[in-house]
């Protein structure tokens, strides 16, 4: 059988498909993106995001196909990996029924796969090498967690935010101080060209006993001292509103692996794509004798070659899901 997975996502506003070979080789990824369609609402409208992902859905995963240099009407692969959940149920009702109609038309197993579960996979894309035990922290537009990943399918959590995600604060923040939306990479931007030494911002639980996280006094905090300081430039509260979230995120995952005794340190999800995150992940990891995992910037927001990676080891462990399986939106993980 081919060991070549198809990965399908549409749990929230990208439409998504990809081949991966043994659940690390990527063969070709296909990201169609909704932004311009959400933009002028300043965020996701979900009845217009399901609309979009089923004109979509079909040529999308033509081309992933076509550019792994596989027929389009029979493609020789081995299994179909779609995302379940969690995200918008209008979104992944799309994915998941198509990724079905296509498992069952070309007779290959159907494989449901946790979203947050793939953005962890997305570390396998980086490198193939990478071995378990490993403290994950997994920062997206929803969740902001830290997860010991001990094995395959066998997670612990270690910590979450206890109100906003990173990327919900970096979002509303962005739309405060007039930078739109999406507002992660447009305060990326910014933050390049400001001065992060202007003001220093709360570091919310950096030295709490526990990993969890809070973003939203944080949030608050920067937009009372914008509101004080209309002259202040976007790019400079930018960059000392991302130092802030940088220094949160990656003092706390460090002293994570440190206490589950782990040497690996991943990171994943839509807030991974940040340049600062990264090259702090890369810097504090370096001094600390930890070695870093950090996908590929287009592996770390949402895309399907996650979500094939993912599926792949799912099917090794628990062989494939039933064809009743259903879209889950507040699927949950671990
Ligand atoms: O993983 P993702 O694509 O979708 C979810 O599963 O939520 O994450 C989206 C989040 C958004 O909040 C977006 O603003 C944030 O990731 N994001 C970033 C960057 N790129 C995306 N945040 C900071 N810096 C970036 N470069
Ligand atoms: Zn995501």
């Amino acid at each position: 059988m081919s060991d070549l997975v198809l990965g399908i996502e549409t749990s929230c506003d990208e439409t998504a498909a990809a081949i991966v070979g043994e659940g690390s080789k990527l063969v070709s990824s296909v990201v169609s993106s909704q932004v311009d369609i959400h933009a002028e609402f300043g965020g996701v409208v979900p009845e217009l995001a399901g609309r979009a992902h089923v004109q979509l859905i079909v040529p999308v995963v033509e081309k992933a196909l076509g550019d792994a240099g596989l027929d389009t009407t029979k493609p020789s692969i081995g299994s179909i990996a779609c995302t379940i959940g969690p995200g918008l149920v209008g979104s992944l009702l799309v994915g998941v029924s198509a990724a079905k109609a296509m498992a069952y038309a070309w007779g290959v197993p159907f494989i449901g796969v946790n979203h947050l579960e793939a953005h962890l996979y997305a570390s396998f894309l980086a490198d193939p090498e990478l071995e378990f035990p490993m403290m994950v922290l997994l920062v997206s537009g929803g969740h902001t967690m830290l997860i010991h990943a001990k094995s395959h399918g066998d997670y612990v959590l270690v910590g979450q935010t206890l109100d906003d995600a990173a990327g919900e604060a970096f979002d509303k923040v962005a739309r405060f101080i007039g930078l739109g939306y999406p507002g992660g990479p447009a305060i990326d931007k910014a933050a390049q060209l400001g001065d992060a030494s202007l003001v220093r911002f709360p570091r919310p639980m950096i030295d709490s006993e526990g990993f969890e996280f809070s973003f939203s006094g944080l949030k608050t905090s920067v937009v009372a001292w914008a509101r004080k300081h209309p002259d202040a430039s976007a790019e400079d509260i930018s960059a000392c509103f991302q130092e802030a979230v940088v220094d949160v995120l990656v003092t706390k995952a460090i002293r994570a692996a440190r206490e589950a005794g782990v040497s690996n340190l991943c990171i994943g999800g839509g807030v991974a794509a940040n340049s600062a995150l990264r090259a702090e992940t890369e810097r504090r990891c370096a001094e600390e004798g930890l070695r870093a995992f950090i996908p590929a910037r287009a592996f770390c927001t949402d895309n399907a070659a996650m979500v094939a990676a993912a599926g792949w080891w799912r099917m090794q462990n628990d062989g494939p899901s039933v064809l009743s399986t259903g879209a889950i939106p507040n699927l949950r993980f671990p």
